[in-house]
């Protein structure tokens, strides 16, 4: 496999963006390590955001920003970016939600999601604050955020299906190095 490019994801992209999404999720939300996922609200999640139509929107949505690494024409992870998009957790004059941001399995523990989050950063440009929500038993992706800078600032609600989770609001420390 050769080096990741990374590039703004456009239409055109939907289909393979769709598949990427699907699997990440499901992989993420139904295995064995978080094990309180019931299956149906993954599918139902899955149903309600991953279908064509919400997907071509948001790509086409000059709020949406997403941000793919591409192997060789092979999607490796994606971020996506809420332009706009403010929590009473984290207030600020230019908010910007890290939305989704999915690494696919192989290329987890390998520096790839690290570089994703550069370019999310630099995507976001000067958003003031970059945050996101992270469901609170998912300690993999908590300990990756702190590492690239993102501090707890408050709690928040995910609604999956026919649940609702429990999420950590985290914000990226202004002037990390
Ligand atoms: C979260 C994610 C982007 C992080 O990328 P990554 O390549 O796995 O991250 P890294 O390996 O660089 O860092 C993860 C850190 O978690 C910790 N970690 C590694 N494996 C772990 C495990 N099985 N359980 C708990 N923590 C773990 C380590 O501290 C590791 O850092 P270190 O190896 O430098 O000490 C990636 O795992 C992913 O896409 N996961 C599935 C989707 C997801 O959960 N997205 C977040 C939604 S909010």
């Amino acid at each position: 496999m050769s080096a990741p490019r990374f590039r703004v994801a456009e239409p055109a992209d939907a289909e393979q963006l769709i598949g990427l999404m699907v699997r990440t999720f499901r992989e993420t939300y139904s295995s064995d390590h978080f094990g309180i996922c019931r299956p149906a609200d993954v599918e139902e999640y899955i149903a309600e955001y991953f279908g064509p139509e919400v997907q071509q929107a948001e790509l086409a949505d000059p709020a949406m920003r997403t941000i793919l690494a591409d192997c060789d024409g092979e999607l490796a992870g994606y971020g996506q970016l809420r332009l706009g998009s403010a929590s009473p957790a984290a207030p600020g004059p230019r908010p910007c939600e890290v939305a989704r941001f999915y690494v696919d399995r192989p290329w987890q523990g390998r520096g790839l999601a690290a570089q994703l989050m550069r370019e999310c950063i630099r995507a976001a440009g000067d958003a003031d604050p970059l945050w996101l929500g992270v469901y609170e038993h998912n300690r993999r992706a908590r300990a990756f955020y702190a590492k690239c800078g993102f501090v707890p600032v408050g709690r928040s609600t995910f609604r999956m299906g026919g649940d609702v989770q429990d999420d950590c609001i985290l914000a990226l420390q202004p002037n990390r190095p």
